[in-house]
């Protein structure tokens, strides 16, 4: 796996924002792979500054997230979608229909998650994928022990990531359980990839991905036999990487 270091997060991101520009500036239709959480918040905020002051334009793309949390209310300021909202679709000049995120308000969660794979599919794959990568090492929420050919689908969290989700929330009780995520060969087809660590936490998960053996125990591994795939990383995420 290609890998870049900047001094700090802010700098990574903007090489990362300069992805998204190329794909966006292409002209003709795009589709964006999109992740929430705190890794891609600067990369939102860069992408919103160019779409204000250099005029990049988002009115050609259509954007597929990876993931969303099962069990809040529509329109709870944890969802995913809200957080894309805020962060991203109300800034920039992208179309509220092209965006999707899983059906979580389906009564038929698995229906929806098998409805979402077949949009991915009929979309016409996507062009660049973001992704940012768990303390265990998940993509999208693609745990440890999460096979190679999974699909969109119902997922229960992680133990650690129920923690680490927790400092979003009021009360610990209050944090989503399960979610429905892309799976392993739904982020595996985007034609692009480019995942953005920062921070010591990310650390050891970072150097198994990328030198560590292609396992389930560390799902961002299997991101190692995809074509086209790039980590973006800060000085502190880089650090257990072998010379
Ligand atoms: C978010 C997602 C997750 C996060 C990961 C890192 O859509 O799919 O895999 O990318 O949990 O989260 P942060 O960036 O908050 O450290």
């Amino acid at each position: 796996i290609a890998y870049s270091v900047y001094p700090d997060h802010q700098t990574a991101s903007e090489r990362v924002a300069d992805l998204f520009t190329n794909v966006l500036s292409s002209g003709s239709p795009t589709v964006l792979g999109l992740a929430t959480g705190s890794t891609p918040l600067q990369v939102y905020g860069e992408l919103c500054r160019r779409h204000r002051n250099d005029g990049l334009s988002f009115s050609q793309a259509s954007s597929f997230n990876l993931d969303e949390y099962l069990g809040l209310e529509s329109g709870h300021p944890q969802s995913y979608r809200h957080f894309m909202r805020e962060h991203l679709f109300d800034h920039v000049d992208i179309d509220l229909a092209r965006t999707h995120l899983p059906d979580v308000h389906a009564d038929d969660a698995q229906s929806a998650s098998d409805e979402y794979e077949r949009q991915l599919q009929q979309s016409g794959g996507v062009d660049l994928q973001l992704l940012g990568i768990g303390t265990n090492g998940h993509i999208g929420f693609n745990e440890p022990g999460t096979k190679k050919d999974s699909l969109t689908r119902v997922v229960d969290l992680a133990p650690s990531t129920i923690d680490s989700n927790q400092r979003f929330f009021e009360s610990p009780d209050q944090v989503p359980r399960q979610a429905i995520t892309m799976g392993i060969a739904s982020i595996m087809r985007a034609k692009q990839i480019v995942l953005l660590a920062t921070g010591q936490a990310k650390a050891a998960a970072v150097a198994g991905a990328i030198q560590g053996p292609i396992s389930a125990d560390n799902p961002a591994s299997y991101l190692q036999s995809h074509p086209h795939v790039h980590f973006v990383l800060d000085e502190s995420a880089a650090s257990e990487l072998k010379p």
